[in-house]
């Protein structure tokens, strides 16, 4: 039975560009799911957009003396050109600044507000009487109370993950003006969170919602499951889904002029009307994929993510009603950059726009070494030197060396003609069973979101090619046992052509070139036989070469670059 998934993968702030921490954490792994299910002949639908609003980018427009609209429309399109450059196959793309985006989330605080979700409470909140401004979580700094870190922010520390409120800050500061802000009253509607601590706590354990089976709780990464206990745990209070801003959702309920949706309750309905848009344009039925129990919702997200995913949001699907909650939220822990956190702000990044000019056609690379040392479970690190090693030794010198041998052998002895079998013996049969046995893994490990393994059980089909080309050394066969060496080249294609097809979720641009040199352009369906992937008679082209070397300059290069930005 075909099933259907819904994808997203966070919604990126569009007040920047996005590195490999981006790619890594929410966009690959999402990308090579997607890749895979749609192989296998699934309905998915892959969807994403801009983050546009929150006070980040308000912050920002201020800073710089320009205004939200033009940073968003140049990082909206920056970071959509980057997606596509590096194969992340989104089905739609859409942003929240989006007329339609805005009346979808209108319409969804109705709804909300019309079942009870929210208490309208009148609270003292920071004001900066010299900006004459509220002052929104992102505008205020200061002491994180659990940690002691010195620029935590109104809603959150970046450096122990804890949420916030602004009052739990030591010694506030306004980020507009530096101030130190007045507390002055003002009314918000607030999410009654404690109400649904009950059915969470179940629902994220067990799985269970009203005693009906919705997810199986193992299937959750442990560390998802802990980080949303110790959120019940520590109790959960109520929030404002609204906020003094003139950026972002108006508050659709009168007399509240200069009130917003708080940009956690709108950008994640961006995921529903980025699917609205998406069905629109290619004559779908948006309910299929957010409101039948059919659906598997999938999160894509970082770790800093989890709460929005696995207890904000869900608690706003539910409480609206009809609504399906995700069936599993892997979310990636982080990756560092030589050993040290990535930082936007101090520039400690490798940005994917700027990798592109300094490794052109090495997407493919990059995918490969992100997916080999994803921070699936924990914290991982980027090195260059790593990433050098691991193209040359395992893209250039196994993988694209196995296939290169094959294409060559196949045109120098057969005008690149598939060969008849004439006498298959029991090391032909292993290494296509061995074949057949890797690409079930590596399927198996991608529905269990455990990319690293995948990758490793894709690898190991060229490390077995490989060796079965050393153990039948066809080129001295070629003298004088020409029957046997048809046999092994009509297996060695087979195999090549299986790694075409099962390639694509983690290279997709030299798929597509295998694919395309081995003239098989339209087959790409996952559940191939492999006995009967390519025929005999069937011709080939010449070999190109997938992979290159990066040498010892290119990296230093890249190095000394970053280098700069420690001092
Ligand atoms: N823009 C947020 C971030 O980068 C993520 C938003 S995810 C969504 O952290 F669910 F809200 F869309
Ligand atoms: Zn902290």
């Amino acid at each position: 039975m075909k099933k259907r998934f819904t994808v997203t993968s966070a919604l990126p702030y569009a007040n920047g560009p996005l590195h490999i921490g981006h790619l890594a954490g929410a966009y690959l792994p999402a990308d090579i799911f997607v890749r895979y299910q749609k192989n296998k002949g699934n309905d998915v639908a892959f969807i994403c957009g801009s983050d546009e609003h929150g006070a980040a980018i308000t912050l920002q427009a201020k800073k710089n003396k320009t205004t939200p609209k033009k940073i968003i429309d140049k990082f909206h399109n920056l970071n959509k050109k980057t997606f596509s450059d590096f194969g992340i196959d989104f089905d739609f793309f859409h942003r929240t600044s989006e007329e339609s985006h805005h009346k979808t989330a209108q319409d969804f605080f109705l709804k909300l507000n019309e079942n009870n979700a929210f208490k309208i409470l009148t609270t003292k909140q920071y004001f900066d009487k010299q900006e004459n401004q509220f002052l929104a979580d992102r505008y205020i700094e200061g002491t994180c109370p659990k940690c002691g870190y010195e620029h935590a922010y109104g809603d959150q520390c970046e450096n122990c993950g804890t949420a916030l409120s602004p009052n739990e800050l030591i010694n506030p500061k306004s980020k507009i003006s530096g101030n130190s802000p007045v507390l002055r009253d003002t009314t918000h509607w607030f999410l009654d969170m404690q109400k649904h601590e009950k059915w969470l706590k179940e629902w994220i354990n067990e799985g269970v919602i009203n005693e009906k089976k919705k997810h199986n709780s193992k299937d959750w990464k442990s560390q998802v499951i802990s980080q949303c206990n110790s959120w019940i745990d520590n109790g959960l209070n109520e929030r404002a889904m609204t906020r003094d801003l003139d950026w972002g959702v108006k508050l659709p309920i009168k007399n509240t002029d200069g009130k917003v949706l708080y940009v956690w309750l709108d950008a994640p309905i961006g995921y529903i009307s980025s699917t609205k848009a998406w069905a629109k344009e290619n004559n779908k039925n948006w309910k299929d994929y957010w409101m039948n129990d059919e659906t598997e919702l999938i999160h894509f997200i970082g770790k800093d993510n989890i709460v929005f995913h696995c207890i904000i949001f869900p608690i706003l699907l539910k409480i609206h009603g009809n609504y399906i909650l995700p069936k599993n939220v892997p979310s990636n822990e982080f990756l560092n950059l030589e050993g040290r956190k990535i930082s936007t702000s101090k520039n400690w990044a490798i940005w994917l726009h700027e990798f592109q000019k300094d490794f052109k056609d090495k997407q493919d690379s990059l995918r490969y070494y992100l997916c080999a040392i994803s921070p699936e479970k924990k914290d991982s690190d980027f090195t260059w030197k790593d990433f050098q090693n691991r193209n040359n030794n395992e893209l250039v010198d196994i993988y694209a060396n196995f296939i290169n041998r094959v294409i060559v052998l196949t045109n120098k002895y057969y005008d690149g003609i598939v060969p008849k079998i004439s006498d298959l013996q029991s090391i032909d049969k292993d290494i296509l069973k061995e074949t057949e046995k890797s690409i079930e893994l590596v399927g198996y490990y991608i529905e269990k979101f455990e990319f690293k393994k995948s990758l490793t059980s894709f690898m190991n089909i060229s490390r077995l090619g490989n060796k079965y080309l050393t153990e039948t050394e066809p080129w001295k066969l070629i003298k004088n046992d020409e029957t046997r060496v048809k046999t092994i080249m009509n297996i060695s294609i087979k195999v090549v052509a299986a790694l075409s097809v099962i390639s694509e979720p983690f290279l997709p641009f030299s798929s597509f070139q295998l694919r395309e040199i081995i003239d098989m352009k339209n087959n790409c369906s996952w559940d191939f036989n492999i006995s009967k992937i390519i025929n005999e008679g069937h011709k080939i082209g010449t070999p190109k070469h997938l992979f290159s070397r990066i040498n010892d300059e290119e990296i230093d290069k890249v190095i000394m670059k970053m280098e700069d930005e420690k001092k």
